[in-house]
């Protein structure tokens, strides 16, 4: 039997997944504005051989606390600012020849018309290494930038996502694969038998289509999900290609694994078509105790009411402020921004009995996904075994603070890795679709032709 082989995203939160990371000594945190810098780590992280950049995004201004001066937090978080990240994976298409490039782009603030014809177009510039984080928004913020004064509710968002991914979809398949002629004798540009128009009316859309860009080399983009509260896994499971989640204990990783192949399969796929990636900082040494000594100098830069910022965010209307920071976290409202990542938060609170201060701290390293610090061997370890566990298909790589950790990763974990024959020597293909082993959906209407279930 061959190995299960680990894929990896490495996911570019510049200037830092850690809250305070952009201060640490070796950090750039240019790295979220400047474009050269973009380049370079693209072209590290396929140096490394890496399935993907993952690229996330907030249609606002980022941190938390009010903007206009009052909080004395906000001026000290990083990610305020960058780079529009669809644009960005565009131009990094041109720079980079093997990497999927996955950018996150929001159904609950944008047209699926747009969408589809930006992320196809990509898929071609690429030749096949496009993808589309699907999202529905975590950040409320957002609203007020689109005309409205409170965040979409949840429900309400994933319901508008659900039809706004079949719209996209459907738009991907307006033109069957061998469409254009392009045939001088007859005078045909294409086959008019192989355009199709959508026509869809529903609650939230009404689009007739075509699409005015041809069929792309994947056949899609990769799709790709975050959302893992009960509607966000259906939705992921009926429709993702990956699912980026936070799973950080072993146990957990393996249900929520299980869980989504297990419902992948009542859609009628196969559990193998989806794969899970949870968030993963590896904070790399040359030795445990290098690496300890890393992570503990990161952790000393990090201020605890700055910390309690990201908490702040999940508590939803409760002003955690006004709490002890070292009691026990108060019984929290419903979210309506992120129901799977506040559960998660409350669990590990309840569990470990840890004060307000902890779970800010905790946060603030790398927004409650789990770290590892070690030598590659260690880090190699603990990978290995959530892969042959089955509670992951792979991890999405957070840094806490670029350029180096990834510089890190690639020249320290990678090797071990290969040599472990868990991960790849060299990209099995020219698409993203390829190398994460994932099939090229059949187009609905050349299918139902043939006969094929789309
Ligand atoms: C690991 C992870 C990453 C996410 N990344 C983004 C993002 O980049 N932008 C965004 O607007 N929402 C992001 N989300 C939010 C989800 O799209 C969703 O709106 C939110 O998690 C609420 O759904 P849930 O309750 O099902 O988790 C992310 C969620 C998770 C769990």
């Amino acid at each position: 039997m061959t190995r299960p082989k680990l894929h990896f995203g490495a996911f570019l939160y510049t200037p830092g997944n850690h809250s305070a990371g952009w201060r640490h000594p070796d950090a750039v945190p240019q790295t979220d504005m400047h474009f050269p810098w973009y380049v370079e780590m693209a072209r590290t992280a396929e140096r490394g051989k890496l399935d993907t950049i993952f690229l996330q995004d907030t249609a606002a201004v980022g941190g938390s606390g009010a903007l206009d001066g009052t909080s004395p937090y906000r001026p000290s978080q990083g990610r305020q600012v960058h780079l529009e990240p669809v644009s960005l994976i565009a131009a990094l298409a041109a720079v980079t020849t093997r990497i999927g490039l996955i950018s996150t782009a929001t159904t609950t603030y944008n047209e699926p018309y747009n969408l589809a014809r930006r992320f196809a177009t990509i898929d071609h510039i690429s030749g096949g290494r496009a993808g589309w984080n699907l999202v529905t928004s975590q950040v409320e913020d957002e609203a007020g930038n689109f005309g409205f004064d409170r965040h979409v509710d949840h429900a309400n968002r994933y319901e508008r996502a659900s039809e706004f991914y079949d719209v996209v979809a459907g738009l991907w398949d307006s033109w069957e694969d061998d469409a254009f002629l392009h045939d001088k004798q007859s005078g045909l540009y294409y086959d008019v038998d192989k355009l199709h128009f959508l026509r869809h009316r529903g609650a939230h859309f009404s689009v007739r289509g075509p699409l005015n860009v041809s069929r792309t080399p994947q056949g899609r983009p990769v799709v790709a999900q975050a959302g893992s509260f009960d509607v966000g896994r259906e939705l992921a499971a009926r429709t993702a290609d990956l699912v980026f989640t936070a799973q950080t204990v072993i146990g957990d990783g393996r249900a929520f694994r299980t869980d989504l192949r297990s419902r992948a399969e009542r859609h009628g796929r196969a559990p193998e078509d989806i794969k899970i990636l949870p968030g993963l900082m590896p904070i790399t040494g040359r030795t445990d105790a290098e690496a300890q000594d890393k992570f503990e100098q990161l952790q000393e830069l990090i201020d605890d009411r700055l910390a309690m910022t990201s908490l702040a965010r999940l508590t939803g209307d409760l002003d955690i402020y006004q709490y002890d920071p070292n009691g026990p976290l108060p019984p929290l409202p419903p979210s309506n921004a992120a129901k799977a990542r506040q559960a998660l938060i409350m669990e590990l609170a309840r569990e470990k009995n840890l004060t307000i201060r902890q779970i800010a701290r905790y946060l603030g390293t790398s927004q409650g996904h789990r770290v590892v610090h070690g030598s590659a061997r260690s880090i190699a370890d603990t990978m290995e075994e959530w892969l042959l566990a089955g509670a992951a298909d792979g991890f999405n790589l957070l840094f806490p603070f670029f350029p180096g950790p990834l510089n890190d990763f690639v020249d320290l974990v990678v090797p071990e890795l290969q040599r472990r024959g868990i991960f790849r020597t060299e990209y099995e293909g020219r698409t993203l679709r390829e190398n994460l082993g994932v099939p090229v959906p059949p187009n609905r209407y050349a299918a139902s032709r043939q006969g094929i279930r789309s």
